[in-house]
């Protein structure tokens, strides 16, 4: 019984081509951390970059979500199969 409660507040993510969980209502940002990823975009000379204020403001968590560049991270709730690039892959 606990189980099927917490399978129902987890939702499946893509994180850089990996299946990962996250707590469902959860914001992306949250997610990244949990899992120990404090990178949201790689800056011009290559310094990542993470989510600073978290509500919406330094524009620090920019990160590509289901291919949508540019979604603030702190400002966005997990859904279940979202797909989401960090960049770090790319830095
Ligand atoms: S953490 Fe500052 S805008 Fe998202």
């Amino acid at each position: 019984m606990q189980n099927e409660i917490d399978d129902a507040a987890m939702v499946e993510l893509l994180v850089d081509g990996c299946p990962v969980r996250a707590a469902a209502g959860s914001s992306v940002v949250a997610a990244l951390a949990e899992l120990d990823l404090l990178h949201t975009r790689t800056a011009l000379d290559g310094t990542p970059r993470f989510a600073v204020c978290g509500m919406g403001v330094c524009q620090e968590c920019r990160i590509c979500v289901n291919g949508q560049p540019h979604v603030l991270a702190c400002r966005t709730r997990c859904r279940s199969g979202m797909v989401i690039a960090t960049g770090r892959l790319a830095a």
